[in-house]
Parts: C-alpha cells; structure tokens; sequence
C-alpha cells in the first residue's frame, strides 16, 4: 500500500482520481468472514490486539502528579493502572497483585501514590515497586524488588497514551505509528477542553461500527435529518463524497465535505441562534485564530478544500481522532466478542469564549450525540444480516476505501506470524 493523499474527491471537481487505487488496494469484492467468524475473531485477540499499540488515555486524564485511572481491556482480559508518578512519568500496569493474583484497584481513576491490595494489605507505589507487606518475615525469602506490579509497555505520542500487551513488543510506537505520526505531529488540540462521553455496548462485531465512521456514502440514506444537509449538497455534492483520502502504512483518514450553503431549518430555532458557518460547515467554531491554527497544519484537510468540515483519522486497529473546527472527537471501539462491542465516543470542545459561542459548542455536542446513536443502532442489523451466511462477500465503491484498508491491514496481521511480517 502507498501512502499518498489525493484529494477533489466530489463530482464537480472534474476526472476524479481513485483514493482505492491511489492507495495500492484491491477493487474486488471483500470477505465478511472477519465480522462473523469465530476463528478469525480468535486470531483478531491474540495477533491484532495482543500485538498492536492500543490506545487507553489521554495525558489530560492524569492532571497531575500521583494522578492515575484504570482501563479495562476486555478483550485482552487486561486491568491496566496507569499512573503518573512524582517525575511526571506516565506508565502503565497491569492491575494485578504479585501475591496471589487480587485486582489491586478497584476504582476508576483518582489521586494516589500509593495502591493498597484489599485481599492481604500488599502496597504498591505509583511506579509499581511493591512497598509493603505485612507479616513478610512468615514469607519464604520474599525478594520485594521482585514482587512489584508487571509493566506494560506504555509510549506517549502527542499526548495520547499507548501500551502494547506483548511483554516485549516487537516494535516501537513510532515505528507503527510510522507515517501517520509524523503527519498529525503538532496538531494543535487546544487547551482547556470538556468532555462528554457517550458509550454503548451492542450485539455487533467492532468493526461495523468502526465502518460506520470510516465513509460518508452513507450520510443521505442513514442520517437524513441531522447530518446529511451539512455534509451534502444536492448539486454539488449530493452523494456526500469525501474530499480527500489518504493512506498511512496501517492507518488512514477521510475529509469530510460541509455544505457551505447550509442554512438550519427555519423551524429549527435554538441551531438558528447557534450556527454560524464562516469557518466551515456545520459543525464550526467562532474563535477563528484556533479553527485558523487547525486548518493551517498541513494533514489537516491536505487538499485545502474551502468546502471542508471535518477530519476522519483512523489509528489502526480500532482507534480515531476527528478533527472539526468545532472541536474534535474520538472513537474507541473495543472488541467484547466477536458479535458484541464497546464503543466509546469522547467529544472533546473548547472551554466557551461567550454565550453564543457555548450555545453553539453545546448544540455541536448534542447534533453529534443524534448523529452517533443513528449509526449504532443501524449496527446490530448488519450484524445480524452477515450471520444469516446470505453474503459471502461486500462491495466497495470508492468512498469505502478506508473499510477496504482496515480490512486488508486486519488480514496482514492475522495471518502474520510477526509483526515485522504485518507490516510489510
Ligand atoms: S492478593 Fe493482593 S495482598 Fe493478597
Ligand atoms: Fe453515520
């Protein structure tokens, strides 16, 4: 696969270049056994997620020294603690005593140096070493220096944290980050930003809700009457096409069209009061010097579109960060089994500079919250559609081309039996 962007992805721009083509990736039909077979969701466990970097937090989530939260990851049947020590240091473990295997924390996330196993009292300091046992002399020659909690490899990249379960992982995150990593450096993700998370577990395997955000061939059909007027227009771009498209090695990402004549309804009062669209679609902001500062990094929207307004990037294996002029947004979709999921979307906006300007973030929360709930529950019938074995194979058209890459990156590193084979 090359990694290359090409961009007047919509009807009028003239002879459309091919973003499937341009990425080096097949134009046949594609196998759905990877949504529905057992085996294959087995190999997804041990060679995808018990091998990739896999995202668990943000540096934000560890304010400050001795901060620390706990991210279950199911499907690896991990509890991983990770903390920030008095240095600064973000690392991770997993959550399990060196005495007789016991969850050592138990809530989800706090302030603590110290970690305090309920079962026998064992107590560890934020950097893992085990500092306290009681009635140790009762022990057989216990060495505490060998008792501390097991590391996980854990990497910091842009302020997103990393671990990799393998105990010694067979690479580094920059190198699978690769290209992508250094195209969204510096992305500027601003300061001070809520949150509002919104989750949801399903009967669908994690990769159709993934699917979900990796095109917009679907917004006209799917989301009607809440994205499709912004993100189409009936003349210039009426089927919702992507602006751009571009390949990284094993991640990708999307330019998403906003409509610039799109005016809210005239019944729609509250979006009346809130929209504004001169920094670009939907989902904008006011503070123009920080939408400025976003479009001026050269991977966000590559081809420079006027008509842009909003960045799908997608870390494999089931990561994104999408960026907006509003703010940005991210989707974490965890694997429970192979026909049940854990998504997990973060929205993350800018502390308001006005009254308007809250509304207005206020409203883009709440549009996205309608958006996403459209899509997820659109999943568990495709879900139960590819069971019934009626199809053996989907058809992508062209705008589909990052589900063609996250399929063809999925089957590498199933079959692989390295990862310096996987990321060939
Ligand atoms: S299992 Fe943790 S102290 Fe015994
Ligand atoms: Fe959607």
């Amino acid at each position: 696969m090359n990694d290359m962007t090409i961009g007047a992805g919509i009807e009028e721009a003239g002879a459309k270049e091919s973003f499937t083509l341009a990425a080096g990736l097949s134009t046949e039909p594609v196998p759905v056994d990877s949504y529905i077979s057992p085996d294959f969701f087995e190999l997804e466990r041990k060679r995808v997620f018990g091998r990739a970097w896999l995202f668990v937090g943000r540096v934000d989530q560890l304010p400050e020294e001795n901060s620390y939260f706990v991210k279950e990851i199911d499907i690896c049947k991990a509890s991983v603690l990770v903390t920030r020590n008095e240095a600064g240091k973000v690392q991770a473990f997993h959550n399990v005593c060196s005495h007789r295997g016991n969850l050592v924390v138990n809530d989800d996330c706090g302030t603590k140096k110290r970690f305090r196993c309920e079962y026998h009292n064992w107590t560890y300091q934020n950097d893992g070493a085990l500092i306290g046992v009681p009635d140790q002399k009762n022990f057989f020659n216990l060495d505490k220096k060998k008792c501390g909690l097991t590391p996980i490899a854990t990497g910091v990249w842009e302020g997103w944290i990393f671990v990799n379960m393998q105990r010694e992982p067979e690479i580094s995150l920059e190198e699978f980050l690769g290209p992508y990593g250094k195209a969204y450096a510096g992305v500027p993700f601003g300061e001070d930003h809520e949150t509002l998370v919104i989750e949801a577990r399903f009967n669908a395997n994690w990769k159709l809700i993934m699917d979900a955000f990796a095109e917009s061939y679907h917004v006209p059909a799917i989301h009607p009457g809440t994205l499709a007027p912004g993100f189409a227009n009936p003349v210039h771009n009426k089927y919702a096409r992507p602006l751009s498209g571009n390949t990284f090695g094993l991640h990708a990402a999307w330019s998403a069209y906003g409509n610039p004549e799109y005016a809210p309804p005239p019944d729609s009062e509250v979006e009346r009061i809130a929209c504004k669209i001169d920094t670009g679609g939907l989902l904008g902001s006011d503070v123009n010097d920080e939408v400025l500062r976003l479009r001026a990094h050269p991977a966000i929207n590559p081809t420079k579109e006027s008509c842009w307004s909003a960045d799908v990037t997608s870390i494999f294996p089931n990561f994104n960060i999408d960026y907006s002029t509003g703010g940005y947004w991210t989707h974490e979709f965890w694997p429970l089994s192979r026909d049940a999921t854990h998504w997990i979307l973060t929205i993350r906006i800018p502390k308001a500079s006005s009254v308007r300007h809250r509304l207005q973030l206020e409203h883009y929360a709440a549009r996205w919250a309608e958006i996403v709930l459209e899509d997820v529950t659109n999943c568990e019938r495709i879900q139960k559609g590819l069971e019934s074995g009626a199809k053996d194979v989907m058809i992508l058209q062209d705008g589909e081309f990052m589900i063609r890459h996250m399929q063809e990156t999925l089957r590498k590193w199933v079959n692989a039996e390295t990862v310096a084979d996987a990321m060939k």
